[in-house]
């Protein structure tokens, strides 16, 4: 499986802070904020991983993450010009998923969650994740049935059919990339994550699981503040050691003796 991380957008509700760096660039507590994104999708086993950024701040981004190598992972980059909806991640990754399926984390969630299990046994269709918060008005809001099933997602509803927010970590099987070629923009002028999964609920091919742990969308002032004392209380940091290689160089020709 494929990873994305989409790490572009404007970061307006940050202001000033976004103003000459990119939010997912800004410290949660002793690491950049998008470590914990990459943490989460190098966990779940992910090593082939595309981060999607905004033209301004592109340098800074390989500048901090590189090949990925550092990492024990093979990262690509790319750039959206305008940030013209999350769906549209699937638009510039076609060519980087190719056949595969893809999950896909946005760059500034961070979870305490294993998404590992999820993506072990991933087979087909979409699988989603939710979270029970107090402010669902702000994110997409998915509508339980029985026995987990959903019957209804959608995104900053005036009025929440529920208090289960959708999180920012999406599973889809490689028909993501037709069903996105075929999405039209929303009345906010975006193509919308949750019109994706509304196609795999019409077809019945979405399964949603609740999660468990921490989750935290850093993307204004409060929750920034909120990520900083969960990352700090709980060590979530990137442990580099755990993903350093050591790069053994074999057969290197000595250099002829003058
Ligand atoms: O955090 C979970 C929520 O994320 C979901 O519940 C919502 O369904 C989903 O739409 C999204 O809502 P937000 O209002 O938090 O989205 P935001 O505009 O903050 O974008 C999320 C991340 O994706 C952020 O790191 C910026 C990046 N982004 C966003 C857009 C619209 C891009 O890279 N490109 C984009 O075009």
């Amino acid at each position: 499986m494929k990873g994305i991380i989409l790490a572009g957008g404007s970061g307006t509700r940050l202001h000033p802070l976004t103003k000459v760096t990119s939010k997912q660039l800004l410290p949660v507590y002793n690491q950049p904020m998008i470590y914990f994104p990459l943490n989460t999708l190098l966990k779940a086993g992910i090593r082939d991983i595309l981060i999607i950024v905004a033209p301004e701040h592109s340098g800074d981004f390989v500048n901090l993450l590189g090949s990925g190598k550092q990492f024990g992972a093979r990262f690509a980059y790319e750039v959206q010009d305008h940030p013209e909806g999350l769906a549209q991640a699937y638009l510039i990754a076609a060519d980087f998923i190719g056949d595969e399926s893809v999950a896909m984390i946005l760059g500034d969630n961070i979870f305490t969650h294993d998404f590992g299990p999820a993506v072990r046994s991933f087979k087909s269709g979409a699988t989603v994740f939710a979270k029970q918060v107090p402010d669902a008005q702000r994110f997409g809001v998915i509508e339980f049935g029985q026995g987990n099933t959903v019957l209804s997602i959608e995104e900053k509803p005036a009025k929440p059919k529920s208090n289960f927010a959708q999180v920012g970590f999406y599973i889809f099987d490689n028909r993501v990339i037709e069903f996105a070629r075929n999405l039209k923009p929303s009345k906010r002028g975006e193509l919308e994550i949750v019109d994706l999964g509304n196609i795999y609920l019409k077809n019945k091919e979405l399964h949603a699981e609740v999660l468990e742990g921490d989750w935290i969308d850093a993307g204004t002032f409060e929750s920034l503040y909120r990520a900083a004392t969960v990352v700090r209380e709980k060590d979530l940091g990137i442990d580099m050691d755990a993903y350093r290689v050591h790069v053994e160089i074999k057969n290197v020709k000595k250099p002829m003796a003058m």
